[in-house]
């Protein structure tokens, strides 16, 4: 994970950027995830948001793409932020992997997730995947830990399955989430620039509280 503290960057400087850190060549498409509203995501609060993602309220950890395209990285520059409230939660899975005992890891390798989720956003659909995958550059282990999101705001479900006692075990999996010990915490200042690896880390968000001018440019990229 990397931060800068910077000047102000316009979109075409974001995407220079990030294009940079691709580790594709060619074309932008091939580079950047793209959506109905291109490469460059502003993520701010909506009074009126019909997705939790632009309302005030916490995000559960995720994953980036998980419905479409999981890209590589994410860049995310930080446009206005006031005070606390927002502050972005990073979970390592590569550690939380290291500390599991032989027994946790055999169950690790049995469980499935399916997540449902409606698209009124710019995501939405069924998937499966399994808990453990390996990191695509390293190969070490990782652990796709999405939770639930219980919102009235387009909620995401969740179906665990695979061993006996997986419900309880995956609850296990996401307390360990947020313990400090794997878990950092970004409290957001205007012209932070962060690029985080969207495979060894999930990330979710504490509600905006009345940091409710918090505003946000991403890039995913692959
Ligand atoms: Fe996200």
């Amino acid at each position: 994970m990397r931060i800068l503290k910077s000047k102000t960057f316009t979109d075409d400087e974001l995407i220079a950027h990030a294009r940079g850190l691709s580790t594709v060549t060619g074309d932008i498409r091939e580079q950047l995830l793209h959506w109905d509203f291109g490469a460059v995501m502003t993520m701010k609060f909506d009074p009126a948001a019909t997705n939790y993602l632009f309302s005030d309220e916490a995000v559960p950890f995720h994953w980036d793409g998980a419905f479409y395209r999981e890209p590589r990285y994410l860049l995310f520059y930080c446009l206005e932020s006031e005070g606390s409230g927002g502050e972005t939660l990073f979970a390592d899975t590569e550690k939380i992997w290291e500390s599991l005992s032989e027994e946790d890891r055999v169950r690790c390798r049995s469980v499935q997730l399916t997540y449902r989720t409606k698209k009124l956003a710019h995501y939405g659909g069924e998937i499966t995947v399994p808990l453990l995958q390996s990191h695509p550059e390293t190969k070490r282990p990782i652990l796709r830990i999405a939770e639930r999101v219980e919102t009235a705001l387009n909620p995401v479900e969740l179906t665990v399955s695979g061993v006996p006692g997986c419900e309880e075990f995956f609850q296990s999996l996401v307390r360990m989430l947020y313990r400090p010990e794997f878990m950092t915490e970004h409290r957001w200042e205007q012209g932070d620039l962060l690029v985080v690896d969207n495979f060894r880390y999930l990330h979710g968000r504490r509600s905006l509280g009345s940091n409710r001018r918090r505003s946000f440019k991403r890039i995913q990229i692959f």
